[in-house]
């Protein structure tokens, strides 16, 4: 069983909305069995709350459905327990780096590192923006899945 983590900051927009597309992608392809799927952030701020209901929107607007799941935050047990830990941004790469056990740092990898073609490196906070956003979160987040998902079956 390979098991994948997605990270931002608050677990309550982008990583969650990684985690629900990428378990859809998964069970279409029919390796839902194979893959274990979570997310998780840095930060504490939103422990145990849903999805961003902007988050939740957006995802439901194409048929992903993030409503049961719940922020928590990075656990030092993530880095043993995860084959690739995909951080959103550069700033939750360094994070993930900073509390990562010695010998373990090659698990961590930008999420849009798997986009093909992607010509950016970071999938942008949505947070604070306009709500298109949100829409362009998951955008980014379908292309990187579709590679995280071939990259998987390569390996
Ligand atoms: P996320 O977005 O990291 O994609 O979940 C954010 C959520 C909350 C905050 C920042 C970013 N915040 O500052 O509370």
């Amino acid at each position: 069983m390979t098991s994948v983590l997605f990270v931002c900051l608050g677990n309550i927009c982008r990583s969650p909305t990684a985690e629900g597309v990428f378990r859809e992608f998964a069970r279409a392809e029919g390796l839902i069995d194979d893959i274990a799927i979570d997310s998780a952030g840095t930060g504490a701020w939103h422990v145990g709350e849903p999805p961003d209901q902007r988050a939740q929107a957006a995802a439901a607007s194409r048929g992903y459905d993030l409503s049961a799941q719940r922020a928590r935050q990075v656990d030092p047990a993530d880095f043993a327990r995860h084959d690739l830990i995909l951080a959103m941004d550069r700033t939750n790469f360094d994070d993930l780096c900073a509390l990562c056990p010695p010998g373990m740092q090659d698990r961590i990898r930008l999420f849009l590192s798997f986009a093909p073609g992607a010509e950016i490196e970071e999938v942008p906070d949505p947070y604070y923006g306009a709500g298109d956003g949100f829409q362009r979160v998951l955008d980014l987040v379908e292309d990187a899945s579709r590679g995280l998902l071939e990259h998987l079956r390569a390996s």
